[in-house]
């Protein structure tokens, strides 16, 4: 009786954390900072600086993932400036809203290499003086990780569930009424305005920019991958850091990313995005 209740002490104690191993810990702090970097204004110094701001050893240099519903991403690059180039900024349109606090509420890792988490980021609005004002709503994102040997993130598939949901509570406005649809269009115009010029200019002005999506399927952003409206409403944030590279992708032709795609292909391909066999990247001792 005494050896079963030992035995089911120890199994309690294993299970809830009393003693977690290094690496749990580690791998746990690596994906805690990686979402904090999230947060206003850790944000806006990566989005002002780039890739120097981004501190070493979160991802490695060869950092490759998908996150549905927004796209793949291949390498520290494109990596860094997903989680941290499309985290809100305080501006534009009311009510003017921030990640405030990155909250962990679920995760594993039952090996050095892999863990799964799930995140909730508060958004709030920001006031003038940079503090945290009433709470607006939360994103959610479900994500495995694949670490390399040094704990930096290597490989990832992240999913944020209700981006529709979520976004009209963000911005403030319905973006699928017709009004919104138009605000829209004048928002990712006016701002490739600014980011797209000399060499990067991909439209003769915003009126042709307004003409030309206008043209387009609207989109929806829980399957955003398409030529159409809300892709470019992603990638037009994403000027403000690579303009070289963004900028075709909101543009006209949408630069090979703000293409139509295949569900079947694009959402599947796991061996062509993490380079292993289906189903061993994110198992632990596969
Ligand atoms: C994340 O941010 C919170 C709030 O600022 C802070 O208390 C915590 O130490 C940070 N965690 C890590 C791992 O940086
Ligand atoms: C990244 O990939 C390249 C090409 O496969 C390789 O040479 C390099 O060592 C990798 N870098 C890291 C940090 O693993
Ligand atoms: C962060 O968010 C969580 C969940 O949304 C909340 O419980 C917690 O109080 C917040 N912490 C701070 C410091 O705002
Ligand atoms: C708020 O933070 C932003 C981004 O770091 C910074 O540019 C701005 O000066 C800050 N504003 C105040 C009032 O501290
Ligand atoms: C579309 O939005 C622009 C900019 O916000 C505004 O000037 C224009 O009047 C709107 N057009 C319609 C039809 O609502
Ligand atoms: C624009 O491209 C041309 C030709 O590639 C190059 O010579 C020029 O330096 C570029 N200008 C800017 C501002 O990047
Ligand atoms: C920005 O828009 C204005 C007005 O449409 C236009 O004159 C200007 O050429 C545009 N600049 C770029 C880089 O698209």
């Amino acid at each position: 009786m005494l050896a079963v209740l030992s035995l089911s002490l120890a199994a309690h104690f294993l299970l809830c954390g009393a003693a977690q191993p290094d690496w749990y810990k580690r791998n746990l702090d690596t994906v805690q900072r990686i979402y904090n970097l999230t947060v206003y204004p850790a944000n806006a110094k990566i989005i002002s600086e780039g890739a120097p701001a981004v501190p070493p050893g979160l991802f490695n240099e060869n950092a490759t993932g998908r996150v549905t519903p927004v796209g793949e991403f291949f390498g520290f690059q494109d990596s860094f400036e997903y989680f941290f180039g499309l985290a809100p900024l305080p501006q534009g349109s009311p009510p003017n809203g921030a990640f405030t606090n990155a909250t962990i509420v679920e995760f594993v890792s039952g090996c050095p290499e892999v863990a799964a988490s799930t995140v909730y980021l508060s958004a709030s609005t920001i006031n003038p003086d940079n503090s945290t004002g009433p709470f607006i709503t939360a994103l959610k994102e479900i994500a495995f990780w694949r670490f390399d040997d040094e704990g930096a993130v290597l490989k990832y598939d992240a999913w944020i569930p209700n981006l529709d949901a979520f976004t009209p509570i963000m911005h403030g406005f319905d973006q699928y009424t017709l009004q919104g649809m138009n605000t829209t269009i004048h928002g990712v115009c006016g701002l490739q305005n600014q980011t797209c010029v000399g060499n990067n200019t991909v439209y003769d002005g915003v009126d042709d920019c307004v003409q030309t999506l206008a043209g387009k399927p609207f989109g929806r952003l829980d399957e955003a991958w398409g030529d159409n409206v809300v892709c470019r409403m992603i990638h037009v944030l994403l000027t403000k850091l690579r303009p070289e590279v963004h900028c075709a992708h909101v543009g006209p032709t949408g630069g090979r990313k703000c293409i139509d795609v295949e569900y079947n292909d694009v959402f599947f391909n796991d061996e062509f995005v993490f380079g292993d066999p289906l189903g061993s990247t994110f198992t632990c001792g596969a």
